[in-house]
């Protein structure tokens, strides 16, 4: 993967805290420009709800957060830049003049992204002196957790700079898809564009209130549309026979009167009291900082979903952050200096939204899932990584006893510690605690015997040496700890 090495933000409002918040989350560090008087105020707080929102989203080590400087020019804050993220307001006077600026200030290659809804490249880089490094990155709010980018180029954007811009953001958790012909509104948004078109019509007939609409989609096809898209949905709705026959069934429809979407409505002074009345009945008292945090709550327990898809291979988005957080352990996990002096604290995180029951405590599966993590997070540590397994060589758990201790609740910071308690070069029996992050006290503790295995011969076998020499050392200094309390413990002893 090839990775930013240092960012610069124009625009730190809405989007540009987003991308912000996503480079230095990445472990970029990034330099803004923001003429706004509260541009830090903005920005800071974007960035505390991208902070919470990624300690519920992974368990992965994220990198230490970036540095985050404001500059007071725009030359300053480019200077070193090897991406530049463009996120002023979407005028195409302005955004030409502030492009015009980078491309004198910049380094000749650095890569410049616009994040512009809808403006056309060709005509962004009309006036720069090297337009063959503008692109669109066009992104999705927030820009911390959606992980979409379109990125399009125009007419004189070169393929080099289209690749390049392509490779770097896989590293930031973030896929761009490159839309092949340059278009106003690129994908995306037309779309977006020719659904709002249509719900404003209905809102000004009176078909339905913005709260009727709302829950037209979300409690149908938008949670449809978030795992398969369009075109699959559709696939699937045509029965056995497939798209050909969704095609044959509904087509004629597209001749009938379904659709107003030429027609544009006036946005008249009543329409948008309405719609701005029936909206704050809507929200029923919710600010838009709360509004914002169920967002991030609940778009954080789709991705998670999402990673458990699919047999566990994770699907889509899910699929995208199971790389990244691949991504994030190559890094991280293998980086953290080990104390063995005492049990290895290997998992720190939050519990998610997803993750708790109509109470509001850690459902009891997810105590195995971050005990799995554990495990997994220990395995990584000596040379057991996906690389591995692929080879056809792993440990599976052949035993788990859990302990309920305490309690854990939603959002509360929680970590995770190992002590190997025995090792052979077959077997590995761990004792693992979650602990309050805060307290430290123990929540519950799993002990875990895992074997090591040939799977292509489906049976356990000795691990090599390569294996077994980066997990001796850690034996032998945990056979110097106390066995932990609790070890040893069968369902229905007494306390
Ligand atoms: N809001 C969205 O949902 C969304 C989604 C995708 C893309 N976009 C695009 O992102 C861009 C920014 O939109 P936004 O919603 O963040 O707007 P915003 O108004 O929240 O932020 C724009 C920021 O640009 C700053 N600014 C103004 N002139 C500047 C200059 N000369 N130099 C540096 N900074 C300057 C402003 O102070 C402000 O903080 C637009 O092109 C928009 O179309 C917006």
């Amino acid at each position: 993967m090839t990775k930013i090495n240092k960012a610069a933000c124009i625009g730190g409002g809405v989007i540009g805290g987003g991308w912000i918040a996503r480079f230095l989350l990445a472990g970029i560090d990034v330099d803004v420009y923001d003429p706004h008087p509260e541009a830090t105020r903005i920005v800071g707080e974007v960035l505390a709800n991208a902070e919470k929102a990624y300690a519920m989203l992974t368990g992965a080590p994220l990198p230490p957060r970036g540095r985050l400087t404001f500059r007071d020019t725009l030359e300053a804050a480019v200077d070193g830049a090897d991406w530049i993220q463009e996120s002023v307001p979407e005028r195409l006077d302005l955004k030409r003049k502030v492009l015009t600026q980078i491309d004198a200030a910049a380094r000749s290659d650095a890569l410049i992204g616009s994040s512009t809804s809808g403006l056309l490249p060709t005509d962004l880089q009309r006036d720069m002196r090297h337009p063959e490094r503008l692109f669109v990155a066009h992104p999705y709010n927030p820009v911390y957790l959606l992980p979409l980018v379109e990125i399009v180029g125009g007419e004189k954007t070169s393929a080099a700079t289209i690749q390049a811009a392509m490779k770097r953001l896989p590293p930031i958790g973030m896929k761009g898809v490159h839309i092949a012909k340059e278009i106003e509104a690129f994908v995306g948004d037309r779309l977006l564009e020719a659904l709002w078109r249509e719900a404003l019509w209905l809102i000004k007939d009176d078909i339905c209130t913005v709260e009727t609409l709302d829950d037209v989609i979300r409690y149908s096809f938008g949670l449809r549309w978030a795992q398969m898209g369009l075109f699959q949905t559709y696939r699937i709705a045509g029965g056995e026979a497939g798209m050909r026959h969704f095609l044959a069934q509904f087509g004629p429809a597209l001749q009938w009167n379904w659709t107003k979407l030429m027609d544009v409505v006036d946005l008249d002074d009543a329409l948008v009291e309405k719609i701005g009345q029936q909206s704050d009945e809507q929200a029923d008292g919710l600010s838009i900082r709360e509004l914002e945090r169920i967002r991030d709550e609940n778009l954080v327990g789709i991705l998670q979903s999402l990673k458990g898809s699919h047999g566990g291979k994770g699907w889509g988005a899910g699929k995208l952050l199971k790389e990244f957080e691949q991504h994030l352990w190559a890094g991280g996990g293998a980086k953290q200096a080990l104390d063995l002096t005492k049990p290895l604290r290997l998992i720190d995180t939050k519990v998610s939204p997803a993750w708790v029951d109509y109470n509001g405590h850690m459902t009891e599966h997810r105590y195995l899932q971050v005990f799995g993590d554990t495990s997994d997070a220990l395995l990584r540590l000596i040379g057991v990584d996906l690389a591995y397994v692929e080879r056809g060589h792993s440990y599976y758990t052949v035993e788990t006893h859990i302990r309920h201790i305490g309690e854990a609740r939603l959002g509360q910071a929680i970590h995770s510690t190992c002590q190997i308690v025995g090792a052979d070069e077959k077997r590995l029996h761990v004792f693992h605690a979650l602990h309050d992050s805060a307290s430290g006290d123990i929540i519950a503790t799993a002990e875990q015997m895992l074997l090591h295995v040939d799977a292509k011969a489906g049976k356990a076998a000795a691990a090599p040496e390569e294996v077994l020499s980066k997990l001796e050392p850690i034996a032998a200094a945990h056979a110097a700890l106390a066995m932990p309390e609790g070890a040893g413990r069968h369902v229905g002893q007494k306390r």
